[in-house]
């Protein structure tokens, strides 16, 4: 019967029709049972690092709606899967092993720390879908392999970038540095290396070398011997939640010193949990609120009529990242993960909110860096670094 079938349908021309709309279905099913494209995203919605997933979430999101409105990737809608990895290794890994083999998702945008991107690259990388980390900045995420890209500047940049600072600006111009380091995270010990080559570099010498761990409270130890050290300035390359308890306490001990940090500093919850104690402290970062720019002022309007806040850098660099993404997919023709990453591999002068993106050949971005100060709980635009300089 279905040879009979086949034969018959064959030489009718009805076979090429069934097999086209038969693959058409298969094709859907695994994207979600439509003709909805899925991508992914894991990051950390929930934890001491909540505020990285949840702006990396919202960029993404207005991204998509963008798309969406002009018409989809060649026709077809975009829709996102999101897991929170609470800011958990191993949750990073189920999350991602998830939107690759279960849901089966085109591409994967995640994650914003460091260690977490470590964690769940291999799994995209053996998978063949191409990651793009929007924010994560040791150099040793994209070099797990061909798929695993990155739309922001990477730490031996950034650690150059706040040593200079540290040493010539003019409310700053240390000789004495101490370094706090959260030695579980790959981010923070990666930066405090090149920071502290950059630092010695330009004739500066580090006093005081401490270190934390993600979660812990209480800084009393480490900042005593930092206070008997007499640094003019204390580099701390964490996270938020720790920076901002960190400062609180050395001020409670007397310690006047500016704290000087990087982009894992930038969170709305930073002034709000240091309050005062942070006035005077500065961080490099990927872009500042106050840039004239249209294309930022303009984002950031949307984002603020959406969310009722100022989008900070997460949120700029998951918008980035999945236009540049969105980009690729359209040129490659196809959802096929080699040709989408094919194409994410020539981006060249993409015109992102956080500036001008193009990837080398490491799969990194070239882009400038800002510096920022605490004022009144905010962060104030002090400087643009360019990658050259
Ligand atoms: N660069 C940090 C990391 O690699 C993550 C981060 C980026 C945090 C930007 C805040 C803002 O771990």
């Amino acid at each position: 019967m279905i040879s009979l079938n086949r034969e018959f349908l064959q030489r009718t021309g009805i076979v090429a029709m069934l097999i086209t709309g038969l693959s058409l279905t298969i094709s859907g099913c695994q994207n979600g049972g439509s003709d909805e494209i899925l991508i992914g995203h894991y990051g950390s919605l929930t934890g001491s690092q909540a505020t990285f997933g949840i702006s990396t979430d919202n960029g993404i999101k207005m991204a998509i709606e963008e798309l969406n409105a002009a018409g989809g990737i060649n026709g077809r809608k975009v829709k996102l899967v999101t897991y929170d990895d609470k800011g958990e290794a191993r949750e990073a890994s189920t999350a991602v092993t998830r939107l690759v083999t279960k849901d089966g998702v085109v591409a994967v945008i995640g994650e914003v720390a460091s260690g977490l991107s470590l964690a769940a690259a291999p799994i995209c990388q053996e998978g063949g879908v191409p990651m793009i980390s929007p924010s994560s900045t040791n150099p040793k995420v994209t070099k797990v392999g061909d798929m695993i890209f990155r739309v922001c500047f990477i730490d031996p940049f950034q650690g150059k970038v706040c040593a200079k600072f540290a040493r010539e600006h003019e409310s700053l111009k240390a000789s004495k540095a101490a370094i706090v380091t959260d030695q579980g995270s790959p981010y923070s010990v990666g930066l405090e290396e090149e920071f502290e080559k950059s630092f010695v570099a330009f004739g500066g010498t580090v006093v005081s070398k401490q270190t934390y761990q993600a979660g812990d409270q209480d800084y009393s130890a480490q900042l005593t011997s930092i206070r008997a050290a007499e640094p003019d300035v204390i580099f701390v390359p964490g996270y938020y939640t720790e920076v901002a308890s960190m400062i609180l306490q050395a001020r409670k001990l007397g310690m006047t010193q500016p704290f000087v940090g990087a982009d894992g500093w930038d969170s709305a919850k930073l002034g709000e949990i240091a309050g005062d104690a942070i006035n005077g402290c500065f961080y490099s970062n990927h872009y500042s609120q106050e840039d004239p720019s249209p294309k930022i002022q303009d984002f950031i309007a949307k984002y603020k009529a959406k969310h009722n806040e100022t989008p900070d850098a997460l949120a700029a660099l998951g918008h980035d990242s999945a236009m540049i993404l969105f980009d690729a997919m359209k040129k490659a023709g196809t959802l096929e993960g080699a040709a989408i990453a094919a194409e994410l591999a020539k981006t060249k002068d993409f015109d992102g909110i956080t500036g001008k993106i193009s990837i080398d050949a490491e799969r990194n971005a070239v882009k400038s860096a800002v510096m920022l100060e605490m004022k009144n709980g905010v962060p104030k635009y002090v400087a643009t670094i360019q990658p050259g300089e």
